[in-house]
């Protein structure tokens, strides 16, 4: 398994802001696992800048919604809501629960709100 990936054709799309809560959720090529139904969730932080991971919960491997684009609990971590491991939502790393690794980031750029996709790398160890 690769810990990183670039694409070879930056994948672009146009940025739609979700409901208050959710995450604007995306298929991606080639995602880390190898399954193509893994989606990737993006959300624009207080300073703007936008960040994006896939949905896959580095303890057990299985989605951390419930397919319902709400990735964040009330103190603005990403949430697993099988076991409850929490992740930075600005840097993607564990900081709390069963999983130690932070979760596989999308390297994206923005340019407006057109949102170029250049590749994913795999989190860091706690
Ligand atoms: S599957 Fe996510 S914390 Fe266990």
């Amino acid at each position: 398994m690769r810990d990183e990936h670039r694409y070879e054709t930056p994948i672009e799309f146009d940025w739609i802001e979700p409901e208050d809560g959710k995450a604007f959720v995306i298929d991606l090529p080639e995602p880390p696992s190898g399954d193509k139904s893994d989606q990737a969730f993006f959300y624009r932080l207080a300073s703007g800048r936008i960040v994006g991971y896939f949905n896959r919960c580095m303890h057990v491997r299985i989605p951390l919604d419930y397919d319902d684009r709400r990735f964040l609990d009330s103190s603005g971590f990403v949430v697993c809501r099988v076991h409850g491991a929490r992740y930075d939502l600005e840097t993607g790393d564990a900081v709390l629960g069963p999983a130690y690794t932070g979760l596989t980031r999308v390297d994206l750029t923005m340019d407006g709100n057109r949102i170029r996709v250049t590749g994913w790398k795999k989190g860091k160890m706690a």
